[in-house]
């Protein structure tokens, strides 16, 4: 039997989460700035086989989830051909990807041919002039085409994310929840982290409390069956279909059933996403590592998993962008 990923505090870690580049067209607030530069330089990103190897590793240390991340990961060339040879792998049953949905309409049939089972995709608001203040570009009819050619090639269901702050206005969340449920999507609303410097200025919304308030509204009631619902909490129509989730780092931390862990474009494994902890599984594996080295290292990473986030004791305390790692 291979041996399994656990972590100090007893959490079995079987998610991996693979950002396949840094780069984006969009510049959320709060994710990274107009004129960020810390980019990886291209020589450092790993290449599909580089990943697949490092991905394969994990496979075979029990982690039976993937989900490719970015920077925008539809901005990888030949992201389909990876994620391809993912879905392959006997292990991994579970292959989704986190998108911002802007090129999603040239992309969405090539992911779903690849393996690829399940999409996130960000969307703030359905007000045109906000969604250009909040990601820098006028880009709301590209996603929502991209979430319509996502719907034709068969995703199902679709999971809308949409950052939110206590400056959002509620009314903006409605509106998406009305047209999510008239859309057969899954809205689900994040509390925003204070992540690298772009996530400093929002005071955090409380969305235990405000999804709630939007649950009553629309009729909608506590989903029982938490398995498998990951860092979300959800509400159903009555149906057992998740309709609305709230996702609340900074309100209530779900970190005493993390199960995942993160790999840089540039193959660093970051431990938590709150915390600097890191592995150079990518530097190792160019400097000659075998697999049975990169294990041992995967290994002591894993022992070396921080027990939670401090986004919420320590909140001043600066961390790497969202961008780097994808949430
Ligand atoms: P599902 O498997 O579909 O539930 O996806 P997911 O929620 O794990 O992934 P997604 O990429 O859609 O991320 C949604 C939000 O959850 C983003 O804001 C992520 O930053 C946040 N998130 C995902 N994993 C973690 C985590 O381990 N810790 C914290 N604090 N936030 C996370
Ligand atoms: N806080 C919370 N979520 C964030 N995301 C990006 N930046 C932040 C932040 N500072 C979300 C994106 C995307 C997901 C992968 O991470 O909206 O949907
Ligand atoms: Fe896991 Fe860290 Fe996320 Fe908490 S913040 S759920 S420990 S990755």
């Amino acid at each position: 039997r291979p041996p399994r990923l656990v972590d100090r505090f007893g959490r079995r870690i079987d998610y991996l989460r693979v950002s396949v580049t840094d780069r984006c067209d969009l510049r959320c607030q709060y994710c990274m700035p107009k004129d960020f530069k810390g980019f990886e330089e291209p020589s450092n990103w790993l290449t599909h086989d580089e990943m697949a190897r490092l991905i394969g590793l994990f496979a075979g240390l029990g982690v039976g989830k993937v989900r490719l991340t970015g920077g925008e990961p539809l901005m990888r060339r030949g992201v389909a051909e990876l994620a391809a040879r993912i879905s392959a792998m006997p292990q991994v049953r579970d292959l989704s990807l986190s998108t911002n949905g802007t090129t999603l309409a040239r992309h969405a049939a090539a992911l779903k041919a690849a393996g690829v089972g399940r999409l996130n995709v960000s969307l703030d608001s359905l007000d045109a002039a906000r969604v250009r203040e909040i990601t820098g570009r006028d880009c709301l009819q590209d996603v929502l085409a991209g979430l319509a050619a996502a719907r034709r090639a068969g995703f199902a269901p679709i999971k809308l994310n949409c950052v939110v702050h206590a400056q959002t206005p509620e009314a903006e969340l409605a509106r998406l929840l009305g047209y999510t449920l008239a859309s057969g999507f899954i809205l689900r609303l994040i509390e925003t982290m204070p992540m690298g410097s772009s996530g400093q200025q929002f005071q955090p919304a409380n969305l235990t409390l405000m999804g709630a308030r939007l649950a009553e509204r629309f009729g909608l009631v506590p989903a029982l069956d938490t398995s498998d619902s990951g860092p979300a909490r959800y509400w159903t129509a009555g149906d057992d279909l998740h309709a609305l989730g709230v996702i609340t780092p900074m309100s209530r931390h779900f970190c005493a059933t993390c199960n995942r862990v993160r790999l840089s474009v540039d193959g660093t494994l970051y431990l938590c996403l709150g915390q600097e902890n890191q592995v150079p599984l990518g530097r190792l594996m160019r400097q000659g590592a075998d697999d049975d080295e990169l294990i041992g290292h995967i290994l002591a990473g894993i022992a070396a998993k921080p027990e939670r986030h401090e986004f919420d004791t320590a909140p001043r305390r600066i961390v790497r962008f969202m961008s780097q790692t994808g949430g």
